[in-house]
């Protein structure tokens, strides 16, 4: 702002004219704008070249470059910069060129200052408010990333019932401060988002968020893993470390893969749920911790407990309160709202300009199986993200046929499909093939051979006679 009020711009004046130079620069000057005066279009575009101009204001009618031509230049080199044109009165066609290659306004000549002044106005207007939205769009995309790392509920996509429901029970139980929670479901639901959420949504949300991966830990360190040592408590002991319990003090320990703690290690964990203390090993001090524990799995705790490799005493105590991630399958309609979401994020990581998908390409999403779920759509729109260099992601982007699709188990077809020759396939020699194999295996019975190609008698009888096996 200066001192009459009004936004403050950089205004460049290009005009052969210097009168008129000189009167445009007085009258902006006089009312707080900065000016840069250039005698013709070539000297113009070197100042947008050089420096920053939020208005450029040109005559049309200029030796060596036109206003029309520096009109062009200057939205090229700076779109963000507004350009007014000035045009003879006799010549509306220019005033209409002008405004079609995306001048912002123009006044006639021989111009009345108070003309110049509403133009002005008018782009002080627009490029104030575009600032202002650039602002804020550049803040509200600093909170969506801090949202997004803060792993709150916002991170959680997916508008179908099943989600909004469990983003429901996440707000609840993240409210009952030390209640354990158990998150079931299969690989790439979201198990680690959710409890990201259970945290961040909790009175923990200030103190620390643990995960550990149980699978990953080997046996004979769990005990010091997650209870800590002492120094001098076994060979490699050489200072006291804390375990992951105490680590997550006043916050939550999320304990992924549960169904991979070894049975001891089970017993030493329900203990310390009941006591709420550990011992360091080495040590001989019982340290109370305060930890919400929340524990996640991708396979059936009830049937580890059955094989005898999950306590079930630990599983009644983990039980308390489980929460459901659904696989995207469950929730076909969060499959485009997902995909496009990811779509956004990935446009704006790899600074490429807004993308869409092709109807195909959504046609085809929504008809694929994700057997990896979630992440495996967001891998798959990564990808295409990354391939596609023309805005729209058709369907060859989402390269479907890398991708490893789940084995069609019993159907046979993928033996067959696997068998295909590099070179030429006769199709209705392969069909003929296949019949002829179905009818000598069942010995001519057209029953049993029409039910092991997976088709009806009829169909079976047709499609003998086209191929004149008959
Ligand atoms: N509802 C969702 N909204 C946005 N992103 C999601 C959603 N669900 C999953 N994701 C993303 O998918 C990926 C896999 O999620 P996550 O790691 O939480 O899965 P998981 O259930 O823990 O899988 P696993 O069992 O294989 O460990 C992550 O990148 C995560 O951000
Ligand atoms: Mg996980």
């Amino acid at each position: 702002m200066n001192m009459t009020g009004q936004v403050s711009m950089t205004v460049l004046v290009i005009d052969d004219d210097a009168h008129i130079r000189s009167s445009i620069g007085k009258f902006l000057i006089a009312r707080g704008h900065t000016v840069i005066e250039a005698a013709d279009g070539e000297k113009g575009v070197e100042v947008v070249e050089s420096q920053a101009v939020d208005i450029v204001i040109t005559d049309v009618k200029m030796p060596k470059m036109d206003g029309l031509e520096v009109l062009r230049r200057v939205r090229s080199i700076s779109p963000e910069t507004e350009v007014i044109v000035i045009t003879g009165v006799k010549e509306p066609e220019n005033a209409f060129r002008a405004l079609r290659e995306g001048a912002f306004d123009f006044f006639n000549k021989p111009f009345k200052v108070e003309d110049l002044n509403a133009a002005i106005q008018r782009t002080v207007c627009y490029q104030t408010l575009r600032k202002e939205t650039s602002r804020m769009q550049a803040r509200l995309d600093r909170l969506v990333a801090q949202e997004r790392e803060r792993g709150g509920l916002n991170a959680i996509i997916g508008a179908s019932e099943v989600v909004v429901k469990m983003k429901a029970h996440i707000k609840q139980v993240a409210a009952a401060g030390q209640t354990t929670v158990l998150i079931i479901g299969e690989t790439g639901t979201g198990k680690e988002l959710v409890a990201r959420a259970v945290h961040s949504e909790s009175d923990r949300a200030g103190g620390p968020f643990v995960p550990v991966n149980c699978s990953a830990i080997p046996a004979n360190l769990f005990e010091s893993a997650f209870f800590g040592h002492k120094q001098g408590a076994f060979t490699d002991a050489r200072t006291d470390q804390k375990g992951h319990f105490e680590l997550a003090h006043e916050g939550t320990l999320f304990l992924d893969e549960i169904g991979d703690m070894p049975l001891e290690m089970q017993v030493r964990l329900l203990r310390t749920l009941e006591e709420r203390c550990i011992r360091p090993v080495g040590g001989s001090d019982e340290i109370p911790v305060d930890v919400r524990v929340v524990a996640a799995t991708n396979r059936s705790l009830t049937a580890a407990v059955e094989e005898g490799t999950f306590r079930e005493d630990l599983y009644y105590r983990l039980n308390v309160f489980v929460i459901q991630v659904p696989p995207l399958r469950e929730r076909p309609g969060d499959v485009l709202f997902l995909a496009r979401h990811f779509l956004a994020d990935y446009a704006q990581d790899l600074r490429k300009p807004l993308m869409r998908f092709s109807r195909e390409a959504e046609d085809l999403l929504q008809q694929q199986e994700f057997p990896g779920n979630v992440r495996m759509l967001k891998n798959t729109v990564e990808r295409a993200a990354i391939l596609c260099d023309d805005g729209e992601i058709d369907v060859d982007d989402l390269g479907f046929e890398l991708v490893e699709r789940a084995p069609i188990v019993d159907s046979g077809v993928d033996q067959v499909v696997q068998s295909l020759p590099e070179a030429q396939m006769d199709l209705p020699a392969l069909e003929r093939a296949l019949l002829q194999e179905a009818l000598r295996r069942t010995e001519g019975n057209q029953v049993r051979a029409a039910k092991l190609l997976g088709i009806s008698r009829m169909v079976l009888r047709y499609r003998i006679k086209k191929c004149g096996l008959l």
